[in-house]
């Protein structure tokens, strides 16, 4: 917040899940209060369904209007988000990138962090993918995501456009939000443990400006009794 309005021009990069609520939250309040200034701001968030448009309530785009751009004073030229639907989906993640580019690249970038060590669809695997592209989406992801879905894991989509490690370590700052101790692994492993493509966040050990809010449960601590 402080960030914008000390940068009316910022690119921030935004994910979507449980994890943001609260900041997405306190954004709409203090626009509503006419405390932040979204005129010059650019987003651009971190992933996609394929196979989904905006009018399907399951798709990023559609979390993200009811989540913080439909309470808050931001055009629509202002918001970029992978199109899901679109004929050609690498010619859609090579789009992405140069937009991020022809922005100035990503000030500010937001994170969740999957229970796996998942950031954006960047899936645990042997390797992992530098730049925008289709991601496969593991069994435990798509069952994380059930609740968007009626609380069915099938319906999940089983691919989704996702920036990779490199766009997303590109960024000048990144912030990243866990709580609750399902996190608490994948937020031990990324802040300590080795960089290894089997825990997607720990490549974030390579950022100089990395930021993690956590909550006691996600930081491995038990709450009292
Ligand atoms: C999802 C998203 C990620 C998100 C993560 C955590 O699958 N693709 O961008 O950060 O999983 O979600 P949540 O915050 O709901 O735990």
């Amino acid at each position: 917040m402080a960030a914008i309005v000390r940068s009316p021009r910022l690119v921030l990069g935004l994910p979507t899940g449980r994890s943001p609520l609260t900041l997405y939250r306190v954004l709409a309040e203090r626009s509503s209060q006419a405390r932040v200034n979204w005129s010059g701001v650019r987003t651009f968030n971190l992933d996609e369904f394929v196979g989904l448009g905006g009018a399907d309530p399951g798709s990023y785009r559609a979390f993200m209007q009811s989540a913080l751009f439909d309470h808050i004073g931001i055009d629509a030229g202002q918001i970029h988000l992978l199109d899901g639907r679109a004929p050609d989906l690498a010619a859609e993640c090579a789009r992405y990138e140069r937009a991020i580019a022809a922005a100035g690249g990503i000030d500010i970038q937001v994170l969740g962090i999957g229970a796996n060590g998942h950031v954006g669809f960047n899936e645990p695997a042997d390797a992992l993918r530098a730049h925008t592209h289709i991601a496969t989406l593991t069994l435990g992801t798509r069952a994380a995501n059930a609740q968007w879905f009626g609380n069915e894991p099938d319906r999940v989509p089983a691919h989704a456009l996702s920036m990779g490690m490199a766009t997303i370590l590109a960024a000048r700052e990144i912030v990243l939000i866990a709580t609750g101790a399902e996190k608490a692994a994948a937020v031990s492993g990324m802040v300590s443990g080795l960089i290894t493509p089997r825990l997607p966040a720990s490549f974030l050990q390579l950022h100089t400006r990395v930021t993690v809010m956590v909550d006691n449960a996600a930081w491995g601590q038990k709450s009292e009794p």
